[in-house]
């Protein structure tokens, strides 16, 4: 039997999540039964939407204590029993938080590798997919179009500023730290950056946006959505990717009474999304993005920490705004 590590779920925070909500199971790998895989988990992505899975309803079962904890990964195959994928191949799964991970044929799809491996989790992978899908087809970005983003050094963000700003448009990100706004203006050509912990955060932003907002992807919620909200122009769009503000509290959301008069008055969008939705067009746009990063017109930012034990600091630190770009636990190296 080949001996497998995991990380469970042992208790659900009620506010703030702390690593030692987290403990280690040293178990044992399952043999696939019919139709199924073992995929030896070589990345981990860490996701803020993770905390929500916790503690929300989400789009999937909320985890109860004693789960593996839940996580997307590149991974290898390594057995498989009539699973329609061939051992050695790279694969995407809910691979979870874990060395090793049975899972069924259809839970996993194959990865033709066309950059090293944590550009294919990152810009290349889902997070590279939901700033594509968000922006181009809720944001519509036109060439000269204001577009403002938040978490805009994160993952998603980073990638949305890049394409917008590759489509012409005018650029300002939202993010947390000086030196993120340093990244976002010197290294990835962002037009401007604005603090949302600045107290001046509404002059701030009209001051980069003076005529205001035509598009807004929207990865925090809270605050900052309510800041933007009224600045946004006629015929704007809201994408709504995510609500991190949210995840990390044991709080509800914040009202939203003043919205919908606003939506009429501006006649804005405001549309949600999950880049599952767009499932059957990942390939194509896996293309696109895998051609703009080779030709140099789209960077990739990430960093990777060292082994699965690092895996809860990894997101806690993610919730309070650690990580520039896409953040990442290496569980294993590709044999
Ligand atoms: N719809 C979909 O299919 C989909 C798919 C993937 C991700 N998402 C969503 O996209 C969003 C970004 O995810 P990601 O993976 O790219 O994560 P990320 O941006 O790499 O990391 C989260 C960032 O959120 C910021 N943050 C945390 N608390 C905040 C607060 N109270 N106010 C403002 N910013 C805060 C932090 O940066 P600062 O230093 O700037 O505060 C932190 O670095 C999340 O909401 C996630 O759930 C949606």
């Amino acid at each position: 039997m080949t001996a497998n590590e995991q990380l469970l779920l042992v208790r659900v925070p009620d506010g703030q999540l702390t690593p030692d909500c987290f403990a280690t199971r040293h178990g044992e790998v399952a043999d696939p039964g019919r139709g199924e895989l073992v995929i030896r988990n070589l990345l981990l992505s860490i996701d803020p939407a993770a905390r929500a899975w916790l503690s929300q309803r989400t789009y999937r079962d909320q985890l109860r204590p004693g789960d593996v904890m839940a996580g997307y990964t590149l991974g290898e195959v390594v057995a498989e029993n009539g699973s329609g994928h061939a051992i050695g191949s790279l694969v995407f799964a809910d691979g979870g938080w874990q060395e090793y991970a049975v899972l069924p044929g259809s839970a996993a799809r194959t990865v033709a590798p066309r950059a090293e491996l944590p550009v294919e989790l990152g810009l290349l992978g889902i997070t590279g997919l939901t700033a594509y899908f968000g922006l181009l087809r809720i944001g519509r970005p036109q060439p000269g179009a204001t577009v403002v983003v938040s978490a805009a050094a994160g993952a998603t963000g980073n990638v949305v500023g890049q394409l917008a700003r590759a489509r012409e448009c005018r650029v300002i990100g939202i993010a947390g730290s000086a030196e993120k706004g340093r990244v976002l203006v010197d290294e990835l050509g962002f037009d401007a950056f604005v603090n949302h912990r600045s107290p001046t955060l509404r002059d701030d932003l009209r001051a980069a946006a003076p005529d205001g907002i035509d598009i807004y992807f929207d990865n925090v919620g809270g605050l900052v959505l309510a800041t933007v909200l009224p600045m946004m122009r006629t015929f704007g769009r809201v994408v709504c990717c995510g609500a991190v503000s949210e995840y990390d509290t044991g709080a509800g959301g914040m009202a939203a009474r003043a919205i919908p008069g606003l939506l009429v008055t501006r006649r804005l969008l405001m549309q949600g999304f999950l880049v599952h939705d767009f499932e059957d067009e990942w390939a194509d746009a896996h293309d696109v993005l895998a051609a703009e990063y080779a030709a140099g017109r789209l960077v990739s930012v990430h960093e990777v920490l060292d082994g699965l034990g690092s895996a809860p600091d990894a997101l806690v630190g993610l919730l309070h705004g650690e990580n520039v770009g896409k953040r990442m636990v290496r569980i294993a190296e590709m044999r």
